[in-house]
């Protein structure tokens, strides 16, 4: 029986937003029926691209639509939790771009207003899909390391001061809520995915470029003990000379040592694993490319067919809302260790605005 096409929206035309929109529309089974976004200048652009309906205000989408079953939410990480539960409330399912929320309070009433209303939570965990995670995943399923002994991950990234120029929200501690959110949210989640949740945590941070017009740290080194046994240590910077550098988890085992990485954990780098003979695997889609900066994965297609699945009831989701809820969970378990740091640089959000406009002015 020919199934219909599920009827989605997009909050948000920024950089995700036009990513969601373009994969929506190249979906058999997606219909994009609007888009809103409260820039007029991001409105005119979704109005020459898509042929859609474009709307200033998302609720007033929901009015003149009611037809909508999704709504994708790409808007800036601090206002997703609450425009969530209003899309929800309102009777539609939502796919929360990353982090689903910046508090784990927030994320907890999204579910509770989505178990009241019987709508489903999706989050665009996308890296879910790489073969070199699904393979690392089957990997430790199987048992195959053994007991886990070690875990690190290295995200090397970089941020220019014309990336926070770009979007206002960027940089600042509200909306965008620090590098392991906006950056590296998709590592931390395939940390927990892996390997399970993480306790006893000991971080230090650091603004190595103060020229970043950023409220926060740029660079973390930070060490944990995991709740399934072994210790761990993320390193994160966003301050790498030039360009993305490495993303990258490595795994010591009792029986076997693995290694994933290349810029965005796309390629398997070491494979040491007794009586396993390791077999070559698909190719990785490639970085999420914005111009100027390159992001994760684009596994976007691959998660939003599996979300229509779901809603058709064909498949079970791989990303829900529980699984973005445990990520913000071991971000806000870290970040609470940030809060002295952020004390001692003492950076009042007038600063911030004088660096921006320093920066505007000199390009
Ligand atoms: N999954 C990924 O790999 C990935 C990649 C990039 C960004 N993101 C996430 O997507 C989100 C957006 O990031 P971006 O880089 O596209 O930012 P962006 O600034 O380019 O786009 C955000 C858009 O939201 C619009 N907006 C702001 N407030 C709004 C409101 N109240 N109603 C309607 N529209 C509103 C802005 O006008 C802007 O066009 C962030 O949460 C970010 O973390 C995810």
């Amino acid at each position: 029986m020919k199934k219909e096409k599920v009827r989605f929206a997009v909050v948000g035309y920024g950089f995700a937003g036009k990513r969601h929109c373009s994969h929506l529309l190249s979906i058999p089974r997606a219909e994009l029926i609007a888009v809103a976004d409260c820039d007029i200048t991001r409105q005119n652009e979704a109005r020459i691209a898509l042929s859609c309906s474009v709307h200033s205000d998302y609720i007033s989408m929901l009015e003149h639509h009611p037809e909508i079953e999704v709504v994708n939410i790409c808007t800036p990480n601090g206002l997703h939790t609450e425009q969530a539960i209003k899309c929800l409330s309102r009777g539609c399912h939502v796919v929360i771009e990353k982090p689903m929320g910046l508090t784990v309070e927030s994320c907890q009433r999204v579910m509770q207003c989505a178990i009241k209303m019987k709508r489903h939570v999706f989050c665009v965990l996308q890296n879910r899909y790489s073969p070199t995670v699904i393979w690392l995943r089957e990997i430790i399923e199987n048992h195959l390391l053994g007991k886990i002994q070690f875990v690190e991950i290295n995200c090397f990234w970089n941020r220019e001061p014309t990336y926070y120029l770009q979007s206002p929200w960027r940089g600042q501690l509200e909306m965008d809520g620090g590098p392991l959110f906006t950056q590296f949210s998709h590592f931390i989640d395939i940390l927990r995915w892996l390997v399970g949740d993480v306790y006893n945590i000991h971080g230090i941070f650091a603004r190595v470029k103060p020229e970043n017009p950023t409220e926060f740290e740029d660079t973390g080194a930070i060490n944990f003990q995991l709740k399934n046994g072994g210790i761990g240590s993320l390193n994160y910077s966003i301050a790498t000379y030039r360009q993305n550098f490495e993303s990258s988890i490595t795994i010591i085992g009792e029986k076997g040592t693995v290694k994933i990485g290349g810029q965005y954990m796309n390629e398997v780098l070491h494979c040491d694993i007794q009586d396993y003979a390791f077999e070559p695997l698909p190719s990785c889609n490639k970085p999420n490319d914005y111009g100027f900066y390159q992001g994760s994965a684009d596994n976007f297609r691959q998660m939003l067919e599996n979300i229509i699945l779901c809603l058709q009831g064909e498949n079970c989701y791989i990303s829900s809302g529980w699984e973005g809820l445990q990520g913000v969970n071991i971000i806000q378990k870290i970040y609470q260790h940030r809060a002295e740091f952020l004390r001692r640089w003492n950076l009042p959000p007038k600063v911030r605005k004088e660096i921006t406009r320093h920066l505007a002015a000199s390009i």
